[in-house]
């Protein structure tokens, strides 16, 4: 039941907001309350595919800058060939939304018996990588039927930013209200998430203009670098033009060859530490003659917006919680380019919701 929407996909960008609250009640209910002692642990290695890779990817900068925790993220389908040291003081985490992905089930198998602990954060609670862990949080983002990957992005996301927060207190390195203070934040995104859906109408206006591009490319810093990539396969998977995400500050070593008038440069910049260093690699776009759609909240378009092709002006959003606010308009911008291009969203081609052989 598409709930009065076109495609399921919209249906489902349009839950987030319901979601995430779901997820927040269930994990947040007062304090935070999460089955995972982190205080003995040395190391973590995230294991995924696709989009849920991003969302570690994401996560591994929320560990290693909250909770001082290093870790390794793998593609799961690389994870078990490459051989990893893996030892009893570190826990391997595997995300998926269906819990059945081949490679990612594969890497689970591989890491079993070789780590101190192996956790799922999954939507699906009966699949088979939900069972074979010895901890398995759920991300309780309901049945998501479009291929594209969309609301359990999201709460994948918060479920491993609250394992993150988990970890630094657990871990001595974020006090009671330092801890208090990040989860009223979270507390108030859904409110933001509402904010952020009025995107849709600039992103559609823009669309026809993107839907004529043969190349994109989306730039990010930080943890909004993941996004960058999540936003560019999104857009290939559903589009199908070609679409390539860039930590910012890579660009001038090599792909600023491609930018010339013909192709839209997406940039990602929420208002944060990195904010100067990410509007100064776009101006190096802008130099030479690059679209840019700049993607910031009012105050960042301000300083920042003058010279762009298209700004889209998103809700100011404390650093942490912003890869999951611009996750918003990433898929917005997918979606709208492929209606414009009149594919078929809910199930582009070549392309399968779960991907269970290897
Ligand atoms: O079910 P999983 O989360 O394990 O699936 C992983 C990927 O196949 C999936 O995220 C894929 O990249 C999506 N089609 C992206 O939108």
């Amino acid at each position: 039941d598409k709930g009065g929407f076109r495609h399921f996909m919209a249906k489902e960008i349009a839950e987030q907001p319901a979601v995430l609250a779901d997820a927040i009640a269930h994990y947040l209910p007062d304090g935070l309350h999460l089955p995972l002692d982190f205080s003995d642990v040395d190391r973590l290695t995230l294991v995924a595919c696709g989009t849920a890779h991003y969302a570690c990817h994401v996560a591994k900068y929320w560990f290693e800058q909250i909770a001082r925790l290093p870790v390794e993220i793998d593609i799961a389908s690389e994870f078990r060939y490459r051989d990893p040291v893996l030892s009893p003081r570190q826990w391997a985490v595997f995300v998926s939304q269906s819990g059945e992905t081949a490679d990612t089930l594969a890497a689970l198998r591989h890491a079993s018996g070789k780590v101190g602990k192996t956790v799922a954060v999954v939507n699906v609670a009966t699949s088979s990588i939900a069972r074979d862990v010895d901890v398995a949080l759920p991300i309780l983002a309901g049945v998501e039927v479009g291929v594209a990957s969309t609301k359990a992005f999201s709460c994948q996301l918060m479920v491993l930013l609250v394992m993150a927060l988990k970890a630094a207190h657990d871990r001595g390195v974020l006090d009671d209200a330092a801890l208090a203070a990040h989860l009223a934040d979270i507390r108030a995104l859904p409110g933001l998430m509402n904010q952020a859906m009025t995107v849709a109408q600039p992103v559609a206006a823009l669309a026809d203009d993107l839907a004529e591009a043969q190349d994109i490319l989306f730039l990010g810093r930080g943890p909004i670098y993941p996004l960058a990539l999540e936003g560019a396969l999104k857009l290939k998977e559903l589009s199908y033009i070609h679409a390539e995400g860039y930590a910012s500050g890579e660009l001038k070593h090599g792909p600023i060859a491609l930018i010339d008038a013909h192709v839209p440069v997406i940039v990602l910049a929420p208002r944060d530490a990195l904010f100067e260093k990410t509007v100064s690699n776009m101006q190096e776009v802008m130099a030479r003659h690059g679209r840019v759609l700049l993607i910031s909240d009012e105050r960042g378009i301000r300083e920042a917006g003058a010279d762009c092709w298209r700004t889209i002006r998103m809700p100011e959003v404390p650093a942490l919680l912003a890869p999951l606010l611009y996750a918003i308009p990433a898929q917005l911008l997918a979606y709208h380019t492929a209606i414009a291009k009149g594919t078929d969203v809910d199930q582009p081609r070549n392309l399968a919701k779960s991907v269970t052989v290897e």
